[in-house]
């Protein structure tokens, strides 16, 4: 997501962006599918070679944090792990300028704890960008408990320069969007782990009988199945309220390693 995050601050929004991955295989995988996303648009005549290469010229690619210390913005993309997210924020804290906006892509972790990792909690805010980020038209704001009114209104107005439409959401487990679409999800494996239906039939049902773009079980491997059980036990670990609870089933396939698509097996084999 981050890489998609960064295409779109560069090539819609024209801010220079610095991609940061601690891996160098990962920024140079992520600058190799911007190369891709931007021949794409080009073939497509949705911009031109000459918006194309201005694109690329405004994203550069590092490998460490400490390079970070000059930046306005700063959108964190990492995995959904308070304890990785929170030693983010305690580096971008040292690092960053004190009027730099820190902001988290989480999709359900509390911004008020990320914050409460940082001595300016005024500066950070939730930007839950949807997958895939180019495509998704929208990005959820959600403030902290602390979190300034020019924060947030400087970073709707970032997410307006995207492209996005944005709304906001309180500091709640899973904020609006994945309060709504992860029982959804878990509401479906748990008809598959029932034998109510087959996968395909409960994807089909949803699809063609609710014009969903796809069935909430092929959603879930989009996503990935280890996001959505961590999603999930956000939600039940923070509310204490068993309607949240991770299907047995999920749990399971986690465990197998069938993470969906990005590992090849999930419900479906890619
Ligand atoms: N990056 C960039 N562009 C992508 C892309 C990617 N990863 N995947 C697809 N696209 C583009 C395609 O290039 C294509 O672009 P053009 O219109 O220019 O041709 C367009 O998206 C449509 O793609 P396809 O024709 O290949 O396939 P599709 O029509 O089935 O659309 C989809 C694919 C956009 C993913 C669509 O199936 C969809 O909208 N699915 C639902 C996605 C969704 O619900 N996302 C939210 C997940 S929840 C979340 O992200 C938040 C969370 O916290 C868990």
């Amino acid at each position: 997501m981050g890489l998609g995050i960064a295409y779109v601050a560069a090539n819609v929004s024209r801010l220079p962006v610095v991609l940061m991955d601690i891996s160098k295989e990962q920024t140079d995988k992520g600058l190799k599918f911007m190369d891709r996303l931007l021949e794409k648009d080009v073939a497509k005549e949705k911009i031109t070679a000459e918006h194309a290469k201005g694109t690329r010229e405004l994203v550069s690619a590092t490998n460490s944090l400490s390079t970070l210390s000059d930046v306005d913005i700063v959108i964190e993309a990492a995995s959904e792990n308070l304890n990785i997210k929170t030693a983010i924020f305690r580096d971008l804290d040292a690092i960053c300028k004190s009027d730099a906006i820190l902001a988290t892509n989480t999709s359900s972790i509390s911004i008020t704890k990320i914050a409460a990792a940082t001595k300016k909690a005024e500066q950070v805010i939730g930007m839950h960008f949807m997958n895939p980020v180019p495509v998704m038209k929208l990005v959820e704001v959600i403030p902290g408990l602390a979190t300034s009114d020019n924060v947030l209104q400087d970073t709707l107005a970032l997410a307006e320069s995207m492209g996005k439409t944005t709304t906001v959401a309180q500091d709640i487990p899973g904020f609006v969007a994945n309060r709504l679409l992860m029982p959804y999800i878990n509401e479906a494996v748990m008809l598959l782990e029932s034998g109510v239906a087959s996968a395909k039939d409960i994807d089909t049902t949803m699809k063609l009988g609710t014009n969903m773009p796809m069935g909430p079980l092929t959603l879930a491997d989009f996503i990935g199945l280890d996001t959505c059980l961590a999603i999930q036990k956000v939600l039940h670990d923070n509310t204490g309220d068993s309607k949240y609870r991770p299907s047995v089933l999920l749990q399971k396939y986690v465990d197998a390693g069938w993470y969906g698509k990005k590992t090849g097996r999930g419900f479906y084999q890619y």
